[in-house]
């Protein structure tokens, strides 16, 4: 049996044997500097010295690294996938190499794990255009011991390690190290058969990869080594479930326990409990990180976010309290990462604190969230029953709607794969497309009532208020004078003057300056009543206001601004209380703003 700290501790020791500094692990939360988001590999904060860069420790590396991978998020809930990982890596930069690594790895195998040398298969790649074939490789494995029957040459897809999707980094030939799950009489099946797991893999970096296809020779001949750690486990204990190592057995014996189900025995419910235990333990080890980050709206935040939602939903899968994550959280802080990762022990109260008011936060919506998902897929089922009676060819509708979609993530907190997945248990689709689309809709019409709320005010004075209705006086003599077409397409007011732009295709000419100017004065000596109303959009539109902005529903309430009959508009203000207040409008200047954007820059005196 062995245990995940005894792994970890084997692993650091046979490499520091060996002459290997232990650099230990970087944050799991990417610094901005390479542009991911969190960190993807073990080799990820590696290479800047895999390309050529000195490292202060030397030329001979060895460490135990967190990484997050949230792209199969999806794929949790099976015995294999995690959104967190160890990968438990040696790094030559420019040190030894493939003679010395084969016959570490080697021994590492039969050694350290005791595998059987017979047993073992090792794959290396057998060239193209650009790289040659590994013979070299394979003639050490043989030298090993190896047998030559179980050493196969395998194309780029399987024996070249690159990190997928970026350019400009490190990569290169790999040697793949197999052990069969269970003894058969020789490797003939390898090809074919799921007898065989990775146990780890040698990449001999000494490319560095140009994008589209090309790869350039490095200076230094390095080696990158992982083993995942979660992957061995498993693998070594004879296990077939990575939630039996000792890694996970605690949370999931716990959630058996306060649920009272059987996770060997039902299948729905160990599904949920694979995943509260991956996302409580990955959101663990994000918010605990040494830069750690709480759930939020955006970027990194935005992932802990969804982590820990999908998380509070399967909990009602379970039937029992969102609230029990913070003792599934207990578990892996207190007794599966304590050594390992002593910080999470130090924040431990600050983590709990997260977890619970994030749990708070969504069980205010989640209830109602799933009615309304509920009501809007029954709604869709009456309708195709009851249009299948009218007419045979009809078509049913299996999808979502992105507007429902979107109302579901902005009303109720469902990020988008909650929805997804709700759907997908009930035969349907998501609008996925749609859902971007009515995110984008309101984030336009969040920035457009900012500004109709600051009414291009940076401060809010007298005078800069008098400006701002000035704005709208003006802006209802050039709609007199140009039609209903004409918009604002910006402002900017200050103590000493307005600046106002808006869409026209010519330049004005003196007339209609002159016309512009005189509209305006005559409204202030008419001195009008400016009047401020709350009423639903529909009806604003109906009396005939306008307005930069987009309502999230017909009846929503908008402020709505009279002046007289000169001028209606759906704004925030402030305004004037009469058109007297403003003094003497005059025109300063009339410029092109852009391509179709007319500015004009006037005072109040
Ligand atoms: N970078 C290699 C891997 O992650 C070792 O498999």
């Amino acid at each position: 049996m062995f245990t995940s700290k005894e792994l970890r501790e084997k692993w650091i020791k046979f490499y520091e044997d060996r002459g290997h500094v232990n650099i230990g692990a970087v944050s799991l939360i990417g610094d901005g500097t390479t542009g991911v988001m969190f960190n993807v590999a073990g080799m990820q904060p590696l290479m800047p010295y895999l390309l050529g860069q000195k490292h202060p420790k030397g030329t001979r590396l060895c460490n135990v690294q967190g990484c997050v991978r949230t792209v199969d998020i999806d794929s949790v809930g099976d015995a294999t996938h995690f959104t967190f990982f160890e990968m438990m890596g040696n790094w030559s930069l420019g040190d030894y190499f493939k003679k010395e690594k084969t016959r570490w790895t080697f021994e590492l195998l039969t050694e350290v794990f005791g595998f059987d040398k017979d047993l073992i298969c090792s794959t290396v790649f057998e060239g193209n255009s650009s790289v040659k074939k590994d013979t070299e490789t394979a003639e050490l494995l043989k030298e090993l011991g190896i047998k030559e029957e179980n050493i196969f040459f395998l194309d780029k897809s399987n024996n070249w390690w690159e990190l997928e999707g970026t350019i400009g980094t490190p990569c290169g030939p790999d040697n793949e190290w197999f052990y069969p799950r269970t003894p058969g009489k020789d490797s003939s099946d390898f090809l074919t058969s799921d007898r065989y797991v990775e146990v780890g893999n040698d990449v001999y970096m000494q490319y560095k990869n140009m994008g589209g296809g090309k790869y350039e020779e490095l200076e230094n001949k390095n080696v990158d080594t992982g083993f995942g750690l979660d992957r061995l486990l498993v693998f070594l204990n004879g296990l077939n479930d990575g939630y039996k190592t000792d890694l996970f057995i605690d949370a999931v014996k716990y959630l058996e326990k306060v649920s009272a189900k059987n996770y060997d025995e039902d299948e729905l419910s160990r599904k949920a409990i694979r995943i509260i235990a991956d996302h409580t333990r990955t959101a663990v080890m994000l918010i605990g990180d040494k830069n750690g980050i709480v759930p939020s709206n955006t970027g990194a935040g935005y992932i802990l976010r969804r982590l820990l939602r999908r998380a509070i939903r399967y909990t009602r899968t379970l039937e029992i309290s969102s609230m029990e994550m913070l003792n599934v959280a207990k578990i892996f802080i207190e007794k599966v990462y304590d050594t390992a990762y002593p910080l999470l022990v130090e924040k431990e109260d600050y983590i709990l604190s997260e977890f619970e008011k994030e749990i708070k936060k969504f069980e205010a919506t989640l209830a109602s969230g799933i009615k309304e998902f509920e009501k809007t897929i029954t709604g869709i089922i009456r309708k195709n029953e009851f249009m299948s009676l009218k007419d045979a060819n009809y078509v049913k509708e299996t999808e979502l709607t992105g507007k429902a979609a979107f109302r579901l993530y902005d009303t109720f907190g469902f990020p988008l794969e909650l929805t997804i997945e709700l759907a997908t248990e009930k035969g349907f689709t998501v609008d996925e497309k749609g859902f971007e689309e009515a995110f984008k809709a309101h984030q336009e019409l969040s920035k457009a009532q900012a500004l109709a709320a600051k009414g291009g005010l940076t401060e809010q004075t007298e005078t800069t208020t008098k400006y701002h209705t000035a704005t709208h006086v003006m802006l209802a003599g050039l709609r007199k004078m140009f039609g209903t077409g004409t918009e604002q397409k910006g402002s900017n007011i200050t103590e000493e003057r307005m600046r106002f732009d808006f869409n026209c295709d010519h330049k004005l000419t003196e007339e209609e300056l002159t016309y512009l100017e005189n509209f305006v004065n005559k409204a202030i000596e008419d001195k009008i009543d400016v009047v401020c109303k709350e009423i639903p959009y529909n009806k604003a539109i109906e009396m005939g206001a306008y307005g930069v902005f987009n309502p999230t529903s017909q009846d929503q309430i908008v402020t709505v601004y009279t002046i007289g009959d000169v001028d209606m508009q759906i704004c925030g203000g402030p305004h004037v209380k009469n058109t007297a207040e403003l003094g003497k409008f005059k025109i300063k200047k009339e410029e092109s703003s852009s391509s179709g954007i007319r500015r004009i820059k006037a005072v109040l005196m």
